[in-house]
Order: C-alpha cells, then structure tokens, then sequence
C-alpha cells in the first residue's frame, strides 16, 4: 500500500467531525480535531466521546495513537496538509445558513504553510465555495486548494455510511485538489464522483430535500388512505417495489426532523428565494411535515373529547432511534401543543440527556414505558424504539387510566392492540 499518510487537522467535534476524524484515522492518516467547546475536548482527550452514535467510540479508541484532540489552534496547525471544516451552519433568523463559525475557521488557518487544500464538509448553501476561496486568498493562502465534500452520512450509521458510502460527492475547481481528495478516500467502499463546487453544494441540498420530499409524500397518501379505507403499510411496500421508485424513506410517521432535513429544506428555500425563483414543491413538503405533527394532536383531541387535564405519555424523544439527538424532534412539538392545550405530559426515551431535553421532561421522565403510561389517558408512539416492541403492552393497557394509543410510527400490530383492549390509532392504517 503506497497510499501516503496524510495530516489532517478536522475543525469541530461535532457527529460529522468526530466520525470524519475517526474515519480519516482509520483510513490511515494522522489526524487532530480541534474544536473550541473545552469540555468535548476534556472528554475526548479523557478517552470519552460526547455523543451517542455506534461504531464510533471502539473507532476512536481503536485509532488513538492517529487521532488527537486538542483546543489549541497552533498545535491542531501544525503540520497540517489538508483542513477539514466540519463546523455547524445553523439557520439564522432570516433562514438563510449562519456561517459566522465557517468564517471564523478560514480565518484561523492564516499563516498554515504545510496547507495544501481546504475541504469544507459543512452544509452550506451554493456559492459558498467561491466566497471561501475569495476568503483564503486573503489570508495569505492563495496556493491551497479548494474542496466541497458534503457529507450524506445519517446518524445512528454515521461510521459505516462513511466507508461504505453510496458515492462520495468531491466539488473541486483544480486537477491537483480532486487528486488530492480522491487519493484520500482509496480505501472507502464507494465511488468518488467528482465535479464543480457549485454542483457539489447543491448535490447535497437536493438530496436531502428529496428525501424529506419522499416522506412528506407517504405521510399525504397515508392521510388519504385513512380517510378512503386503503391500508399505507400495503401502498409503500408495492409502490416501493418499483425500482424506479424505491421502499426506502417511504415509511409514514409524524413527520421528519433531526439536525438536517428541517434545517437544509429551509435552506434550500431560502437559497431560492434568494434568486428571486420560489421553490413550490419544497414549500409544500415542509407545510405537510407541519401539518404531520398537528395532526397527530387533533386525533387525539378527537379521541378523548378534551386535552384540557388529560394525562399524555411520549414514548420515545429522540428525532429517531439510534441516536441521542434531540434536534427538530417531532416529540418538542407535540408535547409544546399538548401543554398548550391544557394536557400534562410524562415521557421515556433511553437516549435522550437529561440537559438537552426540554424543561416539560425533567419533571415527568420515566425510566420506563411502563411507568411513564401510568396513570394515563393516552400514549404517542413518537420514536420507534426498538424496546417498545418488547413492553408489555397487557400489563400497560391495565396501568392507563384511559387504554388510547397512538402509534405514530406503525411500530405496532393493529390487532393484537386491539386484541389487548386498546383504543389504537396508526397511521394510515385501518
Ligand atoms: C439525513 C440524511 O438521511 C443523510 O443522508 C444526511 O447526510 C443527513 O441527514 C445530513 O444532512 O447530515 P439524519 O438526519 O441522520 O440523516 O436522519 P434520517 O435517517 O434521514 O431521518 C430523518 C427524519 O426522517 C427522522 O425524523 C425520521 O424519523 C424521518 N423518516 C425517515 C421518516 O419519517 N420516514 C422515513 O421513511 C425515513
């Protein structure tokens, strides 16, 4: 293997730098991710890793004598062949991409003289690449090339979606730069595709927009089988079985969230808007993914007359299962409408931390479905957990003041709760 080890500083210690880090690592490279947050660096140097996502904590330690951590810019520097930016580019309140900590990364890298490329893996909206390239040309670095690498990992596959990719997208506006990068990734289980940095930008914001579209999709067809008598579980598997069309991303829920889809369609809308062309069928996907979560509380409204004094349990908070990410959760929204309504709110999740949930949490979060349904009115499925299969549902139809479930991801079998004695609700189920 003649494949070169390279130095790689990665900026920030987020769930993209951290797996890139470890990944990069693993790939054979001596890697140092800096971040400025001292406490995620304190963790990390102490051997712990600040988020949940599996794989990820035997990688790091796996590749520790090729992976450092550290808060000091000159040290993460030097040496340093290739920078990754994989800071977060949260929305503003205009909607437009906040990249105030993309900018404050380009600027630190002044005076980098081993730098021979920049790759940004930060979701950003198209054009950027031009103005960070504008950016390092005023730094001093006009040499060091420039890359968008957009990442399209999903969180709870983080590691394995990096080495075993799809494709692996490399927006490049020089030969030596996509050598560069491309030579980095022998070893990862994909193609690399390579192309203008533009395009590069927009593949990542289109794809993500897609996606969300394909739920928010399922999630109408499911509203319309509930009101014609059709079953959605049947619909996506035989819609799904077109291979043009595809099963994945075709299960019905709640609605989308998470750090990405709600964020980056926001972006992409704004990033239209912005070009004076209003994007119509993405508007209509983010309405639908609203109108999801609304829904969900009005069938229950609907079922029990009143939420006013009504005892309600959220069983699961997280964005999905596999992840301890509690960003966009449909969960904050339902249990934000539920209190407004006048209902009291108890909930499990095993993942969720303690200081991240919302303040209605803390004071009402169970160890256990079992017990957070006590006493209840009605439960929501809103994560599909994997141990909500394994509670027992007889032992819980009992415990509940009122046996309505709501089984917001069809994770459940319509006749055997009902068989128990549940009020069972789903979604675009009979
Ligand atoms: C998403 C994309 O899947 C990744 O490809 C992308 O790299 C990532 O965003 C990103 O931009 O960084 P992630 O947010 O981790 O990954 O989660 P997903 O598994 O895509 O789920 C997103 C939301 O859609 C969840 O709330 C999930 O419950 C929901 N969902 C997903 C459905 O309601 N139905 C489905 O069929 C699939």
């Amino acid at each position: 293997d003649d494949k070169p080890e390279r130095r790689i500083v990665v900026f920030g210690a987020g769930y993209i730098g951290l797996v890139t880090g470890a990944c990069l690592a693993q790939l054979g490279n001596q890697v140092v991710v800096r971040d400025i947050d001292p406490e995620k660096i304190r963790l990390l140097q102490s051997g712990e890793v600040p988020i949940y996502e599996p794989g990820l904590g035997e990688l790091i330690a796996r590749n520790k004598e090729r992976l450092t951590f550290t808060l000091d810019l000159q040290q993460a520097l030097n040496g340093a062949e290739i920078a990754y930016v994989c800071v977060d580019t949260p929305p503003s309140a205009s909607g437009d991409a906040d990249l105030s900590r993309v900018w404050s990364v380009v600027q630190s890298l002044e005076g980098a003289s081993y730098l021979r490329a920049v790759v940004v893996k930060s979701t950003v909206p198209v054009g950027t690449g031009a103005r960070v390239r504008a950016a390092l040309d005023t730094v001093g670095l006009q040499h060091v090339g420039y890359a968008s690498n957009p990442e399209f990992t999903a969180e709870g596959t983080a590691v394995r979606d990096f080495l075993h990719p799809d494709r692996v997208v490399v927006g490049v506006s020089d030969e030596a730069t996509a050598r560069l990068i491309s030579e980095l990734h022998e070893g990862v289980d994909g193609p690399v595709v390579v192309m203008d940095v533009r395009s590069a930008e927009m593949v990542k914001l289109a794809s993500n927009a897609l996606l969300a579209t394909k739920i928010s999709f399922i999630n109408e067809i499911a509203t319309l089988c509930e009101k014609t008598g059709a079953d959605i579980e049947h619909v996506a598997d035989a819609v799904g079985l077109d291979h043009r069309l595809g099963r994945h991303f075709l299960r019905p829920g709640i609605g989308w969230g998470g750090s990405c889809f709600p964020k980056d369609s926001e972006a992409l809308r704004q990033l239209a808007n912005n070009t004076g062309y209003h994007l119509q069928l993405l508007s209509a996907v983010i309405e639908v993914n609203n109108l999801q979560k609304r829904r969900a509380v009005q069938k229950l409204k609907d079922e029990l007359g009143t939420l006013m004094g009504a005892r309600v349990a959220l069983l699961g908070l997280t964005f999905k299962p596999g992840t301890d990410d509690m960003r966009e959760a449909p969960s904050t929204v339902l249990a934000a409408r539920l209190l407004a309504e006048g209902a009291e709110v108890s909930c499990w999740d095993p993942m969720a931390r303690p200081a991240e949930v919302e303040p209605w949490t803390s004071t009402s979060r169970h160890v256990s479905p079992e017990l957070a349904v006590e006493g209840a009115d009605a439960a929501i499925v809103v994560t599909e957990w994997p141990q909500l299969k394994e509670v027992d549902w007889a032992r819980v139809v009992t415990a509940m003041r009122r046996p309505v479930l709501y089984d917001g991801r069809n994770l459940l079998d319509p006749a055997a709760m009902r068989g128990l004695g549940f009020t069972y609700i789903s979604v675009g189920r009979p």
